[in-house]
């Protein structure tokens, strides 16, 4: 007998000695001494019964110091494994504070976005609210609201795509100058944006589909200085310090009298170059004083009030603040063309 509990305290230290790499593996090894029903000491106990009843209690004794003998070397075997998976954790999840930094890839707005949140900066800072425009509109809020019936000449400035005789995609924003007009009443002061704009139009500088920002003030004594103070404000917030405008004589059915808007240019500073084409100057915006037919149009008593309006090129903007020379750059998302242009 003694013999058996010798060879199963052998067994166990070379059970220990050789394969235990786990807590999990220790238990298992545990288990095939130690369970209760399965385990080989929990089966030398019963066989107490035919053990000589004078040897029972020595036998039982020696059992149960091999149990409690083993009970400890488990133990501490369980100790090692739980400190050996703790240094194998630390080891693989060891970072080296010292590796150069792995380079971080962001993305960056598209410079139609850029742009525009520039303008919505510039324009809300000077206490403009922001409205949006709608992409599909009908003949009335297009034209006819904006003083131009049709068969006004004025509407061959601008290639419509129409969805039916009704409905057509907007060719400019300035129909959300009427829709604002119709909800509010004066005082007014609007951005409408994003502005997407729709024209049958397509070479180096214009793309069927484009961006224009509006803008609308109306007020009691508007009139063409505040338009260039605020243009002013706008060119060199977007331009530079050194950026100023001009004003030119200009047709649009909606405003009387309208302008063509210049800003210096910034490339050569009014000398003269390619970009300008040797005249100093950029044309940059179509504004003008809302024409009094579109403010009564709206249901706005034109003898006490009066606006002023502008719209704004998206694309023409980046174009000539990026120096990109071909409109449609901006559509093709080449990522090589967007990473450049990241001014934010
Ligand atoms: N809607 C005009 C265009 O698309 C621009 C403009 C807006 C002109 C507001 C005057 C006032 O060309």
């Amino acid at each position: 007998m003694n013999d058996r509990l010798a060879s199963i305290r052998q067994e166990i230290l070379d059970g220990i000695e050789a394969h235990v790499e786990s807590r999990a593996a220790a238990f298992e090894l545990r288990k095939q001494f130690l369970d209760s029903k399965t385990g080989k000491i929990g089966q030398l106990l019963k066989e107490m019964k035919s053990i000589a009843p004078e040897e029972r209690a020595g036998f039982g004794k020696s059992v149960n110091e091999l149990k409690e003998w083993a009970q400890q070397r488990f133990m501490e075997l369980d100790e090692k494994m739980k400190a050996k998976e703790l240094q194998r954790r630390y080891e693989s999840e060891k970072i080296d504070v010292t590796m150069p930094a792995e380079g971080v890839i962001t993305g960056n707005l598209h410079p139609i976005t850029q742009i525009r949140n520039q303008l919505i900066e510039v324009f809300t800072g000077m206490g403009f609210e922001v409205v949006e425009t709608r992409e599909i509109e009908n003949d009335y809020y297009n034209f006819t609201a904006l003083n131009t019936p049709k068969d006004h000449p004025a509407r061959d400035m601008q290639d419509t795509f129409y969805l039916s005789p009704e409905f057509l995609l907007a060719t400019q924003t300035s129909a959300a100058q009427i829709h604002t007009m119709e909800k509010k009443k004066p005082p007014i002061k609007m951005i409408a944006a994003p502005g997407k704009v729709f024209r049958s139009d397509d070479d180096a500088t214009h793309s069927p589909m484009f961006h224009q920002l509006e803008g609308l003030v109306v007020d009691k004594k508007i009139t063409l200085c505040d338009l260039k103070g605020m243009l002013d404000v706008f060119v060199k917030k977007i331009y530079g310090e050194e950026a100023t405008t001009r004003l030119r004589p200009s047709y649009f059915p909606f405003t009387e009298p309208s302008v063509e808007v210049d800003v210096s240019c910034f490339a050569c500073g009014g000398k003269g170059c390619k970009l300008c084409k040797g005249t100093g100057w950029i044309e940059i915006l179509g504004a003008g004083i809302v024409n009094k037919k579109v403010l009564e149009n709206c249901g706005i008593d034109s003898e006490n009030y009066s606006g002023l309006a502008f719209g704004i090129g998206l694309e023409r903007t980046a174009m000539l603040k990026y120096g990109i020379n071909n409109i449609k750059l901006l559509f093709e998302s080449d990522l090589r063309v967007l990473q450049q242009i990241n001014d934010n």
